[in-house]
């Protein structure tokens, strides 16, 4: 049953996905991109008979076992089990949404899209990509400051003094706003904005007499990126501790902007995030390019904050296991344990890095140099060794049983949050041998703190990638390449296929798509079938033919029958021992089960011996 919910469900999401881009303009984009052309942008592809060939970009190995069929158009790994198409391969490499991964390749073939959608809705992207605009050539223009300005000379001995060189600027474009009140205005007018965009972004503040002014005044400027890489906000540093203003300036949260969905650096991360399948947590921007242009490209910062859950599904997204390495001080562990729920509700294996006092990762960097500080990565311990070690102190105290009380009380809480039973069970095991207390005691130190923990896409997605059985997989294969089982599949109504077996809602789908009826490749039509389809169809060997298609299908349609009617024939005779039935009703039963008996032998004779 769970096959059928799912895939029906999955298909509700592919409609809402699609109902934004026309069909027609979706197969215009899948016919003008290649996958060959596609993957060979992003890496490099080995031709190997009909098909090409690389290492696989969605998990490690040693020889190369991911596919592309440029017949066919798909993609498939066969030692991780992905595959799709071409928008399936963009969505997963890039990690974006359908609808994102459509307009980066229409961009890309130079297809304008046809989007079905409300004036309200147009008028809604316009203003975005309006803002959008606004921050792009903002950040340009802070940056041209920066490099070329003589009032910059300040802020560019600032960055030198702190050791970014003039690449890391350009790298991070870097900006700087000039020490003046209007300066960005005037700049923004010119440029053909309009002051309540300015103000709108959060370039501009208003003040009482609505007069407006520029935000930004004197700062070394850090664009803010969204996981895409355009421009949605700032971050202003002041140059001078001496400044009575605050440390940093942020803009507002925005249309564009919202502070606790953004991870910066991740624009720049992802691959290396990808492929260490780790992220290190940094406190502040400082701290991410520095760690970063040193080489440690796994890197993300929440920006000062503590986790939400809306940054700690982004970043499961890329990863699975975090280190967090906020400041040494108070504060910096206050951010770690307001982090916990939201990096736990979403499953991460979280471990802490402790670095030495008095020290940030930048400064630390400076200092010390990288090599210390990925040794001091390499030692993060895990989340509850490094309390209880935190609150044994260096010396490793034995604990009194007053603070033993405490930090049980304190754990257990975390340890609810676990999602995974059995990761639950033996951690609290672990935290109870370590506290030299039982686990039911730990376990009764606390009431369950209940946090709502929503239901993982990709968790979905790896059940989708269990093999079906043989059978649906067969009769799914000769669906596609033979018109006549086609034909006569599509017959069989009573009982539907997903009467039969569950998983067959999958042939259903097949067999009203129009992967069927079109003479496209495949590939290029799969979007428009479930995440579970799109997922198998790649793995399918479309080209292995049987002598007689029809009646392979028919024969594996009775073996899906006869177990069918095997399961009435049991459901009867359970009725049979029902209590209290009436002799008619006896009589009905043992009738039905006669003729269920006969159908029985009757498509039985059908069926070949297995091979
Ligand atoms: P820190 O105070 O640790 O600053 O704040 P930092 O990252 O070490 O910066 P430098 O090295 O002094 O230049 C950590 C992060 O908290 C946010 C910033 O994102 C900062 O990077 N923050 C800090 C603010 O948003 N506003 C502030 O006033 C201070
Ligand atoms: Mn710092």
């Amino acid at each position: 049953m769970r096959v059928f919910v799912l895939a029906e469900y999955l298909c509700l999401v592919q409609v809402v996905y699609c109902m934004k881009i026309s069909q027609e303009s979706i197969e215009r984009v899948a016919s003008a991109c290649n996958i060959v052309d596609v993957v060979s942008s992003y890496f490099p592809l080995k031709r190997a008979g009909v098909n090409f060939r690389a290492l696989c970009p969605f998990h490690h190995e040693k020889s190369p076992s991911f596919y592309v069929n440029e017949v066919r158009q798909t993609f498939h790994c066969f030692g991780c089990g992905v595959g799709g198409g071409v928008f399936r391969f963009v969505m997963d490499y890039e990690h974006l949404d359908f609808p994102t991964a459509v307009r980066r390749l229409a961009e890309r073939s130079g297809i304008t899209l046809v989007e079905e959608s409300s004036a309200q809705d147009i008028s809604a992207r316009s203003e975005r990509a309006r803002l959008l605009d606004l921050h792009h050539k903002a950040a340009l223009w802070y940056h041209h400051q920066l490099l070329r300005s003589p009032a910059a000379l300040e802020a560019r001995s600032y960055l030198k003094q702190r050791g970014f060189s003039k690449e890391i600027a350009v790298a991070w474009q870097l900006g700087y706003a000039p020490r003046s009140w209007d300066a960005l205005k005037k700049w923004g007018i010119l440029e053909g904005f309009r002051a309540s965009e300015l103000v709108a972004a959060g370039l501009l503040l208003k003040r009482d007499s609505n007069e407006t002014y520029d935000r930004f005044r004197d700062r070394l400027m850090f664009p803010i990126r969204n996981d895409y890489g355009e421009v949605i906000a700032f971050s202003g540093r002041i140059l001078s501790a001496a400044s009575p203003e605050g440390k940093y300036v942020n803009s507002p949260e925005t249309s564009l902007f919202k502070k606790g969905n953004i991870l910066f650096g991740m624009d720049k991360s992802k691959r290396a995030l990808v492929q260490k399948g780790e992220a290190i947590v940094l406190e502040g921007q400082m701290d991410l390019i520095a760690a970063f242009e040193h080489g440690c490209e796994n890197v993300v910062a929440p920006q000062g904050t503590a986790f939400t859950l809306e940054q700690a599904r982004l970043l499961r997204r890329f990863v699975e296991r975090v280190i967090l390495c906020f400041d040494s001080d108070n504060a910096g562990m206050t951010a770690v344990e307001r982090s916990l729920p939201a990096l736990f509700a979403n499953g991460f294996q979280v471990r802490v890095a402790q670095l030495p006092s008095g020290e940030d990762p930048d400064s630390m960097i400076q200092k010390q140099g990288i090599d210390s500080f990925q040794k001091l990565l390499s030692g993060a311990e895990d989340f509850f060794d490094y309390s209880i070690h935190r609150a044994q102190g260096d010396a490793g105290l034995a604990l009194s049983p007053h603070r033993v009380a405490l930090l049980a009380k304190q754990l257990a809480g975390y340890l609810t949050l676990l999602p995974d039973a059995v990761l639950r069970e033996r951690t609290s095991e672990q935290v109870a041998l370590r506290l030299g207390i039982s686990r039911a005691a730990l376990l009764s130190a606390t009431s369950p703190v209940v946090l709502s923990s929503r239901e993982n896409v990709e968790q979905e997605t790896r059940i989708l990638r269990k093999k079906i059985s043989a059978g649906t997989e067969l009769l799914c294969r000769l669906a596609l390449v033979h018109r006549e089982v086609r034909e006569w599949l599509s017959q069989q109504k009573s009982p539907m296929p997903h009467e039969l077996d569950p998983e067959l809602v999958l042939l259903e789908e097949l067999l009203v798509s129009n992967v069927v009826s079109s003479s496209q490749p495949i590939g290029a039509l799969l979007p428009s079938l479930s995440l579970c389809l799109q997922h198998l169809i790649p793995s399918w060997d479309l080209e292995k033919t049987v002598p007689d298609p029809l009646c392979a299908a028919q024969e594996v349609w009775s073996g899906f029958y006869v177990a069918y009617l095997k399961r009435q024939q049991s459901e009867a005779t359970q009725q049979l021992r029902q209590p209290g039935i009436s002799p008619e009703q006896i009589l009905s039963i043992q009738q039905e089960i006669l003729d269920l008996q006969d159908s029985i032998r009757n498509s039985s004779r059908r069926l070949a011996p297995v091979a």
